[in-house]
């Protein structure tokens, strides 16, 4: 048994270390159905009250670290217009985007957040909930486990995430605003769905589905798929949350374009493995 991921996970109902017991056998059928049909699924209370604290606390002590940008996005997280597309294309439709992370890199060895992803506990139970193996841990040092600081007014606008799937763990809740909403399983590998993502952002509704997390919940997401974005937060109280990716290939980072405008800097890595994709979906 991991003393350390006991006091971090509630195991009493959420026994992930023991992957063949009938309890996390449900849940996990439960969590694939979901995320079959809507592409995300949510654990509720799977944070320990003690330790969403710690993760509270290790954020705010370092909350001057946070990179915030606050730039003119498309949904493929580019700011750069490209005047050889139709007009009317979704990759020339650009909007505010306030957003910020704690880096990966900053955070102290013995972390909370860091631990809590490095365990294989948590590793295989994804897994199984998607029902793909392997999965990896992201190999980019910045976005591998960042958290994610949205102050008041803070807005994500309609976006596809780089990797592949995401954890969202909610660790402070603001007073009104910073919904997640999503459109489930609007693109595939080889297929990125122009038209219907175009309707979305134009401000069709008939797809979107909203999530309301609570502090400790735990929601498992397939971003790449999945146009989503959380809308502007209001009230005085900053959303806080944790976001621990996984990915399909071990070797692959952000771009030197996304890790510059979205966590402030491009490190060597960015540059040695900016290589095109094999799933032929933008980002
Ligand atoms: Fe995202």
């Amino acid at each position: 048994m991991n003393k350390r991921l006991e006091k971090i996970v509630n195991l009493n109902n959420y026994p992930i270390h023991d992957i063949e017991s009938d309890q996390i056998k449900n849940l996990i059928k439960k969590c694939k159905f979901d995320l079959d049909k809507y592409s995300c699924a949510t654990i509720p209370n799977f944070i320990l009250p003690d330790s969403l604290k710690i993760m509270n606390e290790e954020l705010e002590k370092q909350i001057n670290e946070v990179y915030m940008s606050k730039e003119s996005i498309n949904a493929y997280l580019y700011s750069q217009d490209d005047p050889a597309l139709p007009e009317d294309h979704p990759k020339r439709l650009f909007m505010n985007r306030y957003n910020g992370y704690l880096n990966s890199d900053c955070f102290p060895k013995n972390s909370e957040m860091k631990f809590l992803y490095e365990t294989d506990e948590l590793l295989k139970f994804v897994s199984a909930c998607l029902g793909i193996s392997p999965i990896y841990r992201w190999a980019d040092p910045l976005a591998c486990h960042a958290y994610n600081v949205m102050y008041p007014e803070g807005i994500l606008p309609w976006h596809f995430d780089s990797c592949e799937f995401t954890l969202s763990l909610m660790i402070q809740k603001p007073e009104k605003g910073g919904i997640f909403e999503y459109c489930p399983n609007i693109r595939a590998p080889g297929n990125e769905n122009f038209d219907e993502v175009k309707k979305v952002l134009n401000g069709d509704r008939s797809r979107v589905r909203q999530l309301k997390l609570e502090p400790g919940d735990l929601q498992i997401f397939k971003g790449r798929f999945t146009l989503h974005r959380v809308t502007k937060v209001e009230g005085n109280t900053s959303r806080y949350m944790c976001i621990p990716a996984y990915v399909l290939d071990p070797w692959r980072v952000n771009t030197p374009e996304h890790s510059r405008a979205i966590y402030g800097k491009v490190l060597p890595i960015h540059i040695e493995r900016n290589k095109a994709r094999s799933d032929g979906l933008a980002d």
